[in-house]
């Protein structure tokens, strides 16, 4: 089997379903993405048996770019459908190029013709959206369904069925059936319960929050400018900060700007005043930023973060974590 490669043109692997998950984790890590074994099996799961993978877990964890690697690794295309409340099969799957058909009919007009129904109903005048697309593609694409949980739940009963067969009616045309099932990513933030149908036809994936040592690897992997005790000290700064009650935690999406921010400010390790200073590149939430700042107040916060810290220990959300007594 080739070796992963981080260059487009350099040696993919032919076909998704020979991927290991040995060469899976070389491929992402080669990519930048950290991803542990839980992931790496749901991901050879998914491509093995052919299924969509849907992945869960809150804002910012990593669920779209694990669509977007997938794409590099097999240098395929990526084909996106952005679900969001009220989008239809019109704008997924295809519709008729109207303004076109209309300019047709009126230049046939002025010739004194009368256009063909079949003439109008043609590819020339279809507009294919991402679900035909990916139907269509010549090479095995990844389509991602982002977002899911966004839209009307009659709209997740079409698509589901579109995930059954992959094989689409468009009347004018006839039956339109994929050459090869797309590798399928859906995600969900979780904002609406899902169908137990759509549930079932997927490989089930769900991201947590990274423990201190994920984090400290994907800060070192994205942001390789900075030192290893900066890495630490964000990485273990932000394991306290989501320990704290707050009403929308920080995620590695935060971590990384915040991270960048402080490059940015010549910053080398980080104190309370610092933290309080940069607060809003981690927590974008008003009473968030004051708690935050109000806990910085005491001088010691930053401290206690890293003594406390022990990169390897699972991050226990919603937990305080008491440092320990001097
Ligand atoms: N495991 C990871 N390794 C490397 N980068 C990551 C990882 N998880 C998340 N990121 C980065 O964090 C940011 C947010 O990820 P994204 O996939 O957009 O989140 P989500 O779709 O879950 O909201 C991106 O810049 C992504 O590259
Ligand atoms: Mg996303």
């Amino acid at each position: 089997m080739a070796a992963p490669a981080r260059a487009r043109g350099a040696s993919f692997l032919e076909d998704a379903k020979n991927a290991t998950t040995e060469w899976l984790r070389k491929a992402f890590e080669l990519d930048g993405y950290v991803a542990g074994q839980e992931i790496l099996i749901a991901v050879y799961l998914a491509l093995r048996l052919e299924k969509p993978i849907l992945i869960e877990g809150a804002p910012g964890v990593g669920k779209t770019e694990i669509a977007k690697v997938l794409a590099r690794i097999f240098g395929t295309d990526l084909i996106r459908l952005q679900c969001y409340e009220g989008l239809d099969e019109s704008k997924a799957l295809y519709e008729w190029d109207y303004q076109k058909q209309l300019l047709h009919i009126q230049l046939l007009r002025e010739a004194g013709c009368i256009p063909e129904e079949s003439e109008l109903f043609s590819e020339d005048y279809l507009l294919e959206r991402p679900l035909l697309k990916a139907i269509r593609a010549e090479r095995r694409p990844v389509l991602l369904i982002d977002e899911v949980d966004k839209c009307d739940p009659e709209f997740e009963a079409f698509l589901f069925e579109v995930l059954s067969d992959f094989t689409v009616s468009v009347p004018e045309l006839g039956t339109i059936r994929a050459r090869q099932i797309p590798i399928v990513v859906l995600t969900s933030n979780n904002e609406r319960e899902l169908s137990d149908g759509l549930r079932r036809r997927c490989v089930y994936l769900f991201i947590e929050y990274p423990s201190v040592e994920k984090e400290l690897r994907i800060v070192r992997s994205r942001v390789p400018e900075a030192s290893d005790k900066l890495a630490r000290d964000v990485a273990c700064v932000v394991a306290r900060v989501r320990t704290m009650d707050l009403r929308k935690q920080p995620s590695i999406a935060e971590t990384l700007d915040w991270t960048r921010a402080l490059l940015a400010l010549g910053v080398e390790k980080v104190n309370d005043q610092l933290l309080a200073e940069t607060a809003t590149m981690l927590l974008k939430n008003r009473d968030d930023v004051l708690a935050l700042r109000e806990a910085a107040a005491g001088g010691r916060w930053v401290t206690e973060a890293l003594e406390a810290c022990e990169p390897g220990r699972p991050h226990q959300a919603g937990k305080t974590r008491r440092p320990p007594r001097p």
